[in-house]
């Protein structure tokens, strides 16, 4: 049976911090299906279908890699797919009581999936997807925490 595993977020846009947990889940599962949570009471820059392609683009060469958008719970959507483990960064000490409700309420939902966390590399420990926004926008340098390809995506959202 290959090791599969779910990387589910927002990734509105994916940043280095992203790249590099899914990079490090490559050794530890057969094949990462990448989720892109396309939440329609949520409010994002990049549509589904741009953070999906953009993600595809960043991967295309690497083998073990599937990226889709999914809607609804993440449990339900596991379970579709029949997969059971979850994979999610944890950066600062502040991701914890989100991560940990978070995966109370998914194991609540459904004891079979297990949520598996990588701590980031600290040269991402400060980033987000939301202050890349603002910091790109706002005409400053994300050299080293963004690939270009997403750096060119925000510049053209951005003017
Ligand atoms: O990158 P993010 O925004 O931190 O990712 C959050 C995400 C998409 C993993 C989470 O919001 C999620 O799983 N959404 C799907 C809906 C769901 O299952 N909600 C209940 C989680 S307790």
């Amino acid at each position: 049976m290959p090791k599969i595993a779910i990387y589910p977020g927002s990734f509105d846009p994916i940043t280095n911090g992203h790249l590099d947990i899914i990079k490090r889940t490559q050794g530890l599962f057969d094949k990462v299906i990448v989720a892109v949570n396309n939440n329609p009471l949520k409010t994002f820059l990049f549509t589904a279908g741009e953070r999906v392609e953009m993600i595809k683009e960043l991967f295309s060469v690497s083998k073990g890699i599937e990226v889709e958008s999914f809607q609804g719970l993440l449990v339900q959507y596991a379970k579709e797919k029949g997969v059971r483990f979850v994979i999610r960064g944890l950066r600062a000490l502040s991701d914890f009581e989100y991560e940990f409700q978070m995966d109370l309420m998914n194991r609540k939902l459904n004891p079979d999936i297990q949520t598996i966390y990588l701590m980031t590399d600290q040269r991402y420990s400060y980033l987000s997807s939301g202050i890349i926004k603002e910091i790109v926008k706002l005409g400053g340098n994300a050299e080293g925490l963004i690939p270009d390809l997403v750096k060119e995506k925000l510049l053209e959202k951005f003017t």
